[in-house]
């Protein structure tokens, strides 16, 4: 079958049963391309908490796709491979975390949403990368914070707000992938260009940078600049709509090798696969997805 020919059985599976395609901004080119809605975390999240659809079809990965099932308990919600997980989200389990929270008992745990349900149902409130500074900025000066799992986005923040902060030693292996020495030699090769980085990035990579932003800050950012050339430091599924949305600007990637497998595990063949056998249903455990939900409705009602 050509991809013409997937393309058309999706949009007709898609009337049928009602569903919208959420995607995230990491996703392959074609799937970008059949989203009904293409964002950053914060952006989906606030896209799931709206749509009018039956079903929700999330094109990214578990996290993300847990998260919509959590915000919309009435709505199905699949995945197209359900081996699409997010490492980081891996780097913490509900035990670490609880053994943490008996070390500072005090401390408010703020939960960076690349991570499971389960963690986000023992925290206090989640944040993304495009909301952080103000999530942590909402907990009163005198109480302690917990950060988890990601410690270059925990780094930043705390760098950004002045807050101190208890860092759990979790990161993005992809992201990790970007060097300092990356950012050196292509601002050599190309003087002109802003260099944005992803706040997952490590410290030494984002000193070099003239702007930190999400991936939805950075499309904003690209589109709204007088600047012609930008280096990219993030994963390089974004590098497709930077230069969609402007074909006049050049898009450089910080380095190739940032690449997320996982983002990439989702394609065309297995949305239309998806949408003929209704798989793969992501549920979340009522208990758990009760205060999951509380953490997370925190987020989006200081980000709204
Ligand atoms: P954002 O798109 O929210 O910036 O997140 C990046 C990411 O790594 C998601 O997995
Ligand atoms: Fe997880 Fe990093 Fe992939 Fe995002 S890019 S899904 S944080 S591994």
């Amino acid at each position: 079958m050509s991809n013409e020919e997937i393309i058309q059985k999706i949009k007709q599976l898609k009337e049928k049963h009602d569903v919208v395609i959420l995607a995230h901004n990491y996703q392959i080119p074609e799937v970008q391309d059949i989203a009904d809605f293409l964002g950053d975390s914060l952006g989906l999240s606030i896209e799931a908490s709206k749509t009018k659809a039956k079903i929700i079809l999330f094109c990214g990965v578990k996290f993300m796709a847990e998260t919509a099932a959590i915000i919309c308990p009435d709505k199905t919600v699949l995945m197209p491979d359900e081996n699409a997980g997010c490492p980081m989200a891996n780097m913490i389990t509900v035990r670490q975390l609880r053994e943490m929270k008996k070390l500072y008992p005090k401390a408010k745990v703020v939960c960076y949403v690349n991570s499971t349900a389960a963690v986000k149902a023992e925290s206090d409130i989640c944040c993304t990368s495009a909301n952080a500074i103000k999530v942590v900025n909402s907990i009163p000066k005198e109480d302690q914070i917990i950060f988890i799992p990601d410690k270059s986005l925990g780094d930043y923040v705390s760098k950004q707000t002045g807050r101190e902060m208890i860092l759990w030693n979790g990161y993005c292996p992809t992201h990790h992938r970007i060097l300092a020495q990356n950012i050196i030699n292509m601002k050599a090769k190309y003087p002109n260009a802003k260099v944005m980085v992803h706040p997952e990035c490590t410290a030494d990579v984002i000193e070099l940078a003239d702007v930190v932003l999400s991936t939805g800050g950075m499309i904003k950012y690209a589109k709204e600049s007088p600047d012609k050339e930008f280096i990219v430091g993030t994963e390089i599924g974004l590098l497709y709509t930077l230069s969609k949305q402007n074909p006049d600007k050049k898009f450089y990637p910080a380095t190739k090798l940032s690449d997320c497998p996982n983002m990439k595990l989702n394609t065309l063949e297995k949305i239309l696969w998806s949408l003929e056998d209704m798989v793969y249903k992501v549920t979340v455990p009522e208990d758990i997805r009760v205060k999951a939900w509380n953490a997370i409705d925190k987020m989006l009602k200081i980000s709204q």
